[in-house]
């Protein structure tokens, strides 16, 4: 398919100067995307819960352009401040969707963005970052031309939108759970957009938490983009793309009958594949700290003589994800207090949830993120 359409462009005259605003959140992989090819396309399928907390607001300035220039005429502020860097990637982001949105370089954009979570969490913004700019540029088209046949559509165009931005972020358009790449007997999935996991999601994972823990905060010393790369040469990758697709079938059935011990297992091993994944790779490196290990050991400990359903998942980075129902979570927030956080760089997590998703705000509008 393709959303390529050189009529979509504006009578300059014609259009007045307005805004748009998105908050949309980040998003945790149960069974994870990790190899693309082509033009951001997954190597195998993923699926994912949709974080609450964890979210990026944006909002997008447009006015018509004075002169039409060649490329897209856009600025950005993170948190009131003027980036140069993430201009310049946005920037680049949009330009690639110029066959689709010719009409972009017709205007001057200026992007106001800001995180709910700190900056350096060592939580990754692109899912979040990216999605929130999709939802503003499909409300733009919308709001330009004419809007799109309906909701499923709309979200359908922004997910694949944010995937050209950002692989993961394609799955922070919906709410609860989403699935990307394609799945046999799930008609609608695709490797070019995520569709949402919706009324198949068992009602005791609709009250699961996350709780991030934060081991370390310094920067990445290898990018996910990079680590992708790195799968092209991976002897394990045929193996592993074959199982991940094996993995979304078997974590579809789960999260339909909530069992929550087989879902413990598969994103339990999910996390350590990614890593070993990354060890096993051609140069080999490692992102996981002596502090991950201490604090998936406790956990694992803390489960066999407690038996509650608390397990982690671990992102492109040190930092833990423990998963777990509402019911346990007085005893699991006491564990993490005094027996985790002494980990945590600074002794932080951040408490997060399952979430509805992105959500359209009116502009100017606080909110408590
Ligand atoms: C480990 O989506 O950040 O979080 O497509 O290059 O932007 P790009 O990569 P990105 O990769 C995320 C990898 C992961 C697993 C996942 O979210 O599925």
């Amino acid at each position: 398919m393709t959303y390529d359409n050189p009529a979509l462009t504006i009578v300059s005259d014609e259009v007045k100067d307005g805004s748009i605003r998105w908050r949309s959140p980040s998003n945790i992989a149960l069974v994870k995307y990790w190899g693309k090819h082509g033009d951001q396309l997954p190597q195998n399928a993923s699926v994912s819960f949709t974080l609450d907390g964890a979210a990026t607001d944006t909002t997008l300035h447009y006015a018509a352009r004075r002169s039409a220039g060649e490329g897209v005429e856009v600025e950005l502020f993170f948190h009131g401040e003027s980036k140069p860097d993430f201009t310049t990637r946005t920037k680049g982001f949009l330009e690639r969707l110029l066959p689709i949105y010719p009409f972009l370089r017709q205007l001057s954009l200026r992007i106001d963005t800001t995180n709910s979570f700190p900056h350096s969490a060592g939580i990754a913004s692109s899912a979040s970052g990216m999605s929130a700019l999709a939802l503003c540029l499909v409300s733009l088209e919308e709001r330009l031309f004419a809007p799109l046949t309906d909701r499923s559509e709309f979200n359908r165009k922004a997910s694949y939108l944010s995937r050209l931005g950002s692989g993961s972020a394609c799955r922070s358009v919906y709410g609860t759970a989403a699935v990307w790449g394609r799945v046999p007997d799930l008609g609608e999935s695709s490797d070019e957009y995520a569709v949402p996991v919706g009324d198949r999601l068992h009602p005791v994972f609709q009250s699961y938490h996350d709780d991030i823990l934060l081991i370390s905060r310094t920067e990445k010393a290898v990018s996910s983009r990079a680590g992708h790369g790195l799968m092209e040469h991976n002897p394990y990758a045929p193996t592993r793309y074959a199982q991940a697709n094996r993995r979304v079938v078997t974590m579809l059935d789960v999260l339909r009958t909530g069992d929550t011990e087989r879902f413990g297992e598969l994103v339990e091993s999910e996390a350590l594949t990614l890593h070993a994944l990354m060890m096993s790779s051609h140069p080999y490196y490692t992102l996981i700290e002596p502090n991950t290990l201490h604090v998936i050991n406790t956990l694992q400990q803390f489960r066999r003589e407690t038996g509650h359903p608390v397990h982690f998942t671990l992102d492109a980075g040190p930092n833990v994800h423990l998963l777990y129902p509402d019911v346990v979570a007085d005893p699991v927030k006491k564990f993490i207090r005094e027996h985790l956080l002494h980990y945590c760089e600074d002794k932080m997590y951040l408490a997060d949830r399952i979430g509805r998703g992105p959500e359209e705000l009116a502009v100017n509008e606080t909110t408590n993120a």
